[in-house]
């Protein structure tokens, strides 16, 4: 028996790599999207068009787009936060991109160096773009718990930051624990509120595993309607400006968990757990010959 589709969006490579201390060859970073594109993912994180001087190990994101082997089926995603990332990811052809808000004025600060107000203006052009040319826009918002700068962020902050990314025109609108403060409880309250605004078919569960809780919080957001979960092989990850925060949640340990309970993923556990053996010899500082 079956309870249905849900979806799991890779997103080690992006948000499980910025993070390493490690400069990772560009072509250990094609080898791992070159694999994870054989494990039935339809969209696969791999780049982001940021700084160099924020995050250098997402430097070489165009050369791993140009040099990974495309699947039919897959799309290969980018963050842009601005608009020179959003022509890079286009030149870099990332067949759809993000932009990332926050839900707490202190990360947004220190995440994008820019009041969450800036910062959906500086996003609005980008939306422009991407509809001229029909390329599908995520949304991300950070912080849907708690910020490390300023503490717990209310429900409602949540949904107003959703409800704007969504009215203009992000297909789908991801929710960060960043830092994995989140219990089912805090995370049921917050969906809860975001719902109301954002139809909950348009909605990703985006949980770090900071305090081990994000498979608790994934099956809280389960019996709201959530059907799509970011992770990262491995459980690579986290994310350079907030202190504190960890890896995603592991992809092999979502796609097993969702499995047993009955749950439609369409991945082949096989495939992932060769990804994740990849990703953690890259996370150890191994490496590995790709
Ligand atoms: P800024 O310093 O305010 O911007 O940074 P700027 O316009 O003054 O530019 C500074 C320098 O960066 C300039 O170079 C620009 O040319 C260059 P310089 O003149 O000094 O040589 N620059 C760029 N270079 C390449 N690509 C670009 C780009 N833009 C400017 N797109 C900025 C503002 C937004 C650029 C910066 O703050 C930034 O890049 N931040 C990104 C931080 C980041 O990537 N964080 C991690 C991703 S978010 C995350 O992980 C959370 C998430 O997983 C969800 C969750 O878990 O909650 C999504
Ligand atoms: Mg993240």
């Amino acid at each position: 028996m079956t309870l249905g589709s849900c979806e799991i969006f890779e997103v080690g490579p992006r948000d499980g790599l910025q993070n390493e201390a490690r400069e990772i060859p560009v072509a250990e970073k094609i080898a791992l999207v070159n694999k994870l594109s054989e494990a039935g993912f339809s969209r696969i994180e791999c780049a982001s068009f940021v700084s160099p001087k924020w995050v250098p190990q997402m430097a070489g994101s165009g050369e791993a787009l140009a040099g990974i082997s495309r699947k039919d089926g897959v799309r290969y995603a980018a963050l842009t936060p601005n608009m020179r990332g959003y022509t890079d990811a286009v030149a870099a052809r990332a067949d759809e991109i993000a932009i990332f808000a926050s839900a707490s004025e202190g990360f947004s600060q220190k995440n994008i160096n820019a009041s969450i107000a800036e910062s959906l203006e500086r996003f609005a052009p980008i939306l422009e773009e991407a509809r001229h040319i029909d390329l599908p826009v995520r949304g991300y918002v950070s912080c849907v718990v708690e910020c490390p700068y300023d503490g717990a962020v209310s429900p409602s902050a949540v949904a107003e930051v959703a409800d704007k990314l969504f009215a203009m025109g992000c297909y789908e609108v991801s929710l960060g624990d960043t830092i994995g403060a989140g219990t089912p409880d805090s995370i049921a309250r917050m969906l809860l509120a975001v719902r109301d605004v954002v139809p909950v078919g348009r909605l990703a569960g985006h949980y770090h595993d900071t305090n081990g809780r994000a498979m608790a919080n994934i099956d809280a957001s389960l019996s709201l309607g959530v059907r799509v979960f970011d992770a990262a092989v491995g459980g690579l990850g986290g994310c350079p400006y907030a202190p504190g925060a960890s890896g995603n949640v592991a992809t092999e340990a979502v796609a097993s968990h969702l499995a047993a309970l009955g749950y439609d993923t369409g991945l082949d556990l096989d495939v992932i757990t060769q990804a994740a053996d990849m990703a953690r010899a890259m996370r150890g500082g191994a490496g590995f010959t790709a």
